[in-house]
């Protein structure tokens, strides 16, 4: 059975002022409390998934025209897009357990009563994706290892000693990337199911980017410049480790082992790759959730200042 072992540091704070100081969290809790669904009963278990169908959106899909696709066989081709749609799901997954797991450390460590109270209702929310993606998966293929940028980026945050550093990468940026790609694939899954799951799953989700939004901004003015200064340059190598490898310069990554199953050869579909994603034309042609919905909210948490928006324009992000 695969466990990986982490020693992490929260700094655990009571409370013992109940009363509401942060009221934009305090209502937000309101509300997180009257959206909860059943992830058992509120999605349409009884649904087949057409294996034969669009999972994912394929005008969504960088690799559509790409040499070494097209080359394969239909079935080939099918059998390709239903792994990399199941290996895609699986970086979700395991991101509501990285979500799960930093949320519970949210509740130790955040110091208002609101932003504790909030947190505990994102720990459900948090359980529920991990139960409705892991059920969907096993449907689907099977359960993928995690990505190593993504294990890189989730295991910083908690592993992180600044709470501030927690709530800006797990909040602002994971849950900005879960967000807007699950509103991407709600606009271009075929699967009634998935539909179902990611329109719910977003609902919670933009709670999640809401709550990090409120806290930083209230937050971040009130830090120690030192302390700031940190938090600024932690949201940057969160973003780097991520968008380096998904610019191709990584190739196929952790999914070589789904290309070369299939008899692809990923000599030639890492050569191809890398070629097409060095144009910032090509990368920038389709949705990119760094771009459309991470950077902005970094924005509104004037969390990008003149000392680091050099290296997000490095990164190829307009800041
Ligand atoms: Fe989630
Ligand atoms: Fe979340």
């Amino acid at each position: 059975m695969a466990i990986d072992e982490l020693i992490t540091e929260v700094k655990t704070l009571w409370k013992f002022d109940y009363g509401t100081n942060i009221k934009a969290l305090r209502d937000l809790y309101e509300v997180a409390k009257k959206e909860q669904w059943n992830a058992a009963t509120d999605i349409s278990w009884d649904f087949e998934i057409d294996k034969d169908g669009d999972i994912l959106d394929p005008e969504q899909d960088p690799l559509r025209d790409f040499d070494f696709i097209q080359a394969l066989p239909d079935e080939k081709r099918r059998q390709l897009a239903v792994r990399r749609a199941a290996w895609t799901l699986s970086q979700f997954l395991h991101g509501e357990q990285g979500a799960l797991l930093c949320c519970g450390q949210l509740v130790e460590a955040v110091p208002d009563i609101d932003g504790k109270l909030y947190a505990a209702t994102q720990v459900i929310d948090e359980a529920r994706h991990v139960e409705v993606f892991y059920r969907y998966i096993q449907r689907l293929d099977r359960v993928y290892p995690i990505d190593p940028a993504l294990q890189t980026v989730i295991n910083a945050i908690l592993q992180a000693d600044l709470w501030q550093m927690k709530c800006v990468g797990m909040q602002v940026i994971v849950e900005g990337l879960a967000m807007g790609s699950f509103k991407n694939m709600k606009k271009g899954t075929r699967d009634p199911l998935l539909k179902q799951i990611v329109e719910l799953t977003a609902q919670d989700e933009a709670r999640h980017v809401s709550y990090g939004l409120i806290y930083m901004r209230d937050e971040l003015p009130k830090m120690p410049e030192d302390e700031r200064n940190r938090v600024e340059d932690f949201a940057i190598m969160a973003i780097e480790a991520m968008v380096r490898p998904a610019v191709g310069r990584g190739g196929l990554g952790s999914q070589m082992e789904i290309y070369s199953d299939l008899g692809i050869d990923p000599e030639a579909a890492t050569k191809e790759m890398r070629e097409k994603f060095r144009s910032p034309k090509f990368r920038n042609a389709r949705p990119n959730t760094f771009r459309d919905y991470v950077i902005p909210q970094l924005t509104r948490i004037d969390l990008i200042t003149d000392r680091t928006a050099p290296k997000y324009r490095e990164l190829g992000f307009e800041v």
